[in-house]
């Protein structure tokens, strides 16, 4: 009886350590596009500690904006035995293979922050309510300047993001723009997000409409840094309205210097936390509580987490920024 309660114990505790993978073993795969905006850098040491913690061995590949370069880097992450893959697409649609590939390796996938395109198979989407971030923009915007001629950028055209962020704010645009109230004198996607790109942007329509703009949508805090530039070299800087996303310290300095109108703080320590919390339930066959969120991505709905992004102004930026530890004082307020 006795030897048969050892056996039964025994194989007990064998089904329990194989059942849980040890976190010293599982390997997890991050493949970023840039380390460019502010945001990404935070995003990947978010992670890098959090997986530290859990004692996952995250293996980090960054793309800078090169598409073939990032299929090559996950082919390599796959090879090398990983057990899920993070996966912030540079360009949405090409991304796709990865999931192919990963699938093949029977290798989980989260898309990360953004959302890779067109593929039929089964993955998770981790990110923010990015036509949620869009209205934010879309109505604070059409409140300051519900009249006027406005100049409309969105993000990279590679990018799903910026297609959602841009469909959130043009349902506050739009009907403004077809009763006539609003003239839009330009409507652009900004290459790779380019700061440089965007500056361009707004310099060629200052010149086209005789600097007589009123208000301009710019998708980040990137790209508004690059178009106040353009307004400054004008004199316009601080007197007509702009957009921004991401709460970069550039543009949280600007808001309280006045040059930028708001911007949109998406705290990228929870979305980072929450990734390789979710690689872990994946690791374990658990299944994620997405509460029956899902984003189409062309081909199919996309299982997803979405958290919450919030508005920042010269009037919340303390209680958003600096309270929550995102920022400091010292630095965005620095003489
Ligand atoms: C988007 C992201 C933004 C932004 C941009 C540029 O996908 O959601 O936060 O900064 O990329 O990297």
């Amino acid at each position: 009886m006795m030897k048969r309660l050892c056996t039964l114990l025994g194989l007990a505790a064998a089904i329990l350590a194989t059942s849980t993978a040890r976190a010293a073993d599982f390997k997890v795969g991050l493949s970023l596009p840039t380390q460019r905006e502010e945001r990404w850098v935070k995003d990947k040491q978010v992670m890098e500690a959090e997986a530290k913690k859990a004692g996952i061995d995250l293996r980090v590949q960054v793309t800078d904006n090169d598409a073939a370069k990032q299929v090559a880097q996950c082919e390599n992450l796959i090879s090398q035995g990983v057990k899920v893959l993070i996966l912030a697409p540079h360009d949405a649609s090409s991304a796709a293979v990865i999931i192919d590939k990963a699938a093949k390796a029977g290798i989980r996938v989260i898309s990360y922050d953004r959302l890779v395109t067109n593929s039929p198979l089964d993955y998770y989407y981790l990110s923010f309510d990015n036509v949620k971030v869009g209205e934010l923009q879309g109505e604070f915007i059409t409140r300051k300047v519900p009249k006027g001629s406005y100049i409309v950028l969105a993000g990279s055209p590679t990018d799903n993001n910026a297609k959602l962020f841009r469909e959130g704010a043009m349902k506050f645009i739009k009907p403004l723009a077809d009763k006539g109230d609003i003239k839009i004198v330009m409507d652009q996607f900004v290459k790779d997000w380019q700061p440089s790109e965007a500056q361009k942007l707004c310099e060629q329509a200052l010149t086209a409409n005789q600097n007589k703009v009123d208000a301009v949508l710019a998708p980040n805090d990137g790209t508004a840094g690059g178009c106040i530039q353009a307004l400054a070299a004008q004199g316009l800087a601080g007197k007509v309205p702009i957009t921004g996303q991401d709460a970069e310290l550039a543009g949280a300095i600007r808001i309280v210097q006045g040059t930028q109108s708001m911007t949109i703080f998406k705290d990228t320590r929870e979305l980072g936390k929450r990734a390789i919390q979710m690689a872990l339930e994946l690791a374990n066959g658990k299944p994620i509580d997405t509460q029956g969120r899902t984003v189409n991505n062309g081909k199919k709905d996309v299982p997803s987490v979405l958290l919450t992004p919030f508005i920042v102004t010269k009037d919340n930026l303390d209680e958003q920024l600096i309270k929550s530890g995102y920022l400091t004082r010292e630095k965005v307020y620095r003489k």
